[in-house]
């Protein structure tokens, strides 16, 4: 096992990609915290088959709440005595274009996929993984942050619908705050690295069409592949990996 006895914080662990992650940790031997605004009893129930010997902690938080974040953060710390892991998944896409963007959905966005990954960053690091000179942190940006928008559409060959500009630019701001942070804190003992994946199939990507025929590999990607690509960034053998924006999409944004 690879993070034997170690501890992960998941957002966004109830379904998708955060679900999958959990669940990849846990059979490599990590403690789970499932961050969710939806209750997490599936993924906790999957994790205590694929792995009977790890605990779960599960919080039912809005991570737009700065003293939710800090008490779960806090309560985590109290129970496993550590924290090892964080991954920084939960996310909103809304799909208006530039035009029909509102303040509200902007504000949605971005403070779910960005400020919330501020947050959640922040609390880990200091002080828990500055004390223990060791942690790994991955940010799940997205392709859309890279190429301002997936072609996705709610017709095939339409882009209409696809994910929106509060998406892209939360995304982007992703990437820019992993570097960043990446750059702060590899002195101590962490490193800081963001997995972007294209075309997932999950909850967000429901009933869209998607255009695979200009990909590489002409389909969509499961969560379980995210899944494997964030165990490398949490795990001790990416010790030279930091600040670094790992593209899992199928190829569709090559360069
Ligand atoms: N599916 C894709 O094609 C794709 C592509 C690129 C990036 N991503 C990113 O992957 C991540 C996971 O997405 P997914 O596809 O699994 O979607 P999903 O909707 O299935 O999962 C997102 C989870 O985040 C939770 N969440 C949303 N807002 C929250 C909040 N304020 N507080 C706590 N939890 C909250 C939701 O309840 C949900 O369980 C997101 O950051 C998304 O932007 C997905």
């Amino acid at each position: 096992m690879r993070i034997h006895d170690q501890v992960a914080i998941v957002t966004g662990a109830s379904r998708g990609i955060g679900a999958a992650c959990a669940k990849t940790l846990a059979r490599e031997g990590a403690h789970v915290v499932l961050v969710d605004l939806l209750p997490s009893e599936e993924t906790k129930q999957e994790i205590a088959q694929i792995n009977p010997n790890v605990k779960t902690l599960s919080f039912e938080v809005d991570i737009r709440n700065k003293e939710a974040i800090q008490d779960l953060v806090k309560q985590t710390h109290e129970e496993f005595g550590r924290i090892d892991i964080l991954v920084n998944n939960a996310g909103t896409a809304s799909r208006l274009d530039l035009e029909e963007m509102t303040e509200e959905m902007w504000d949605r966005d971005i403070e779910t996929n960005l400020k919330a990954t501020f947050f959640l960053t922040q609390a880990v690091i200091y002080p828990y993984m500055k004390e223990q000179q060791y942690g790994r942190v991955v940010n799940i940006s997205s392709i859309s942050g890279i190429i301002g928008g997936h072609l996705s559409g709610f017709e095939p060959g339409s882009t209409k619908g696809r994910s929106g500009p509060a998406y892209a630019a939360s995304k982007g701001g992703v990437i820019a705050f992993t570097k960043w942070v990446a750059k702060e804190v590899g002195s101590l003992g962490i490193a800081v690295n963001s997995v972007a994946p294209g075309g997932v199939e999950t909850a967000i990507t429901k009933g869209m069409a998607y255009n695979v025929d200009n990909q590489s590999i002409k389909r969509m990607g499961t969560t379980e592949e995210i899944a494997e690509a964030v165990l490398y960034f949490a795990s001790k053998e990416s010790a030279y990996t930091t600040g670094q924006v790992l593209k899992v999409c199928g190829g569709a944004a090559i360069g």
